[in-house]
């Protein structure tokens, strides 16, 4: 399980007084003049638990297969949860402020997503059936390319896309986002 906590403490400052501005104000004003951070470092927690788990399911593979299966299994499992929270609760907000349903980043990013999901059953398959060398190069190759995709995919929401929900986020929103991210990681 992913741990979630204390990410909301330390870091706001005057920030609540900005809160009771009005909605409507010219939103990228608004987006340049507050602060950035905390859905960012919840984000860059959390990529970097799945990193680290990937790391280990890799190193375990060539020693004992079985429990890098399991590992790999766990892995997928949070990796989803943390795709559906993105999708059905951050996402939105942020889709809600910009008016960016269909194009812009969080669009970008779901396609992403998809790849992202395809990778991890393909997979999740070619270890559970590999058994010939082939099988084995071929799950090598799909590890590799979820593997660089997981990497430039972070990194563009942990430079731009979370600076930029955190700008556009009130502050009740991250604490709704937070409560409802609980319940999507099965807590
Ligand atoms: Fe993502
Ligand atoms: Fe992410």
């Amino acid at each position: 399980m992913i741990v979630r906590e204390r990410w909301f403490e330390n870091d706001i400052d005057d920030y609540d007084e900005e809160v009771t501005r009005e909605k409507d104000y010219q939103p990228i004003k608004v987006w340049l003049n507050r602060p950035s951070f905390e859905l960012t470092k919840l984000v860059k927690q959390d990529h970097h638990q799945l990193d680290e788990f990937l790391g280990q399911f890799r190193e375990l593979k060539g020693k004992n297969r079985n429990e890098a299966m399991k590992l790999f299994l766990s892995f997928k499992a949070e990796a989803e949860k943390h795709i559906e929270w993105e999708e059905k609760i951050i996402f939105p907000m942020f889709e809600e402020h910009t008016g960016m349903y269909h194009t812009g980043p969080t669009q970008a990013m779901r396609t992403e997503h998809r790849m992202i999901l395809e990778m991890l059953k393909g997979l999740a398959d070619a270890i559970l059936h590999s058994k010939t060398r082939t099988d084995e190069l071929a799950e090598t190759l799909i590890e590799k390319r979820l593997m660089e995709l997981f990497k430039v995919h972070e990194q563009k929401e942990e430079e731009i896309l979370y600076p930029w929900i955190d700008s556009a986020l009130w502050q009740s929103e991250k604490e709704v986002a937070m409560a409802a991210t609980e319940a999507c990681h099965g807590v």
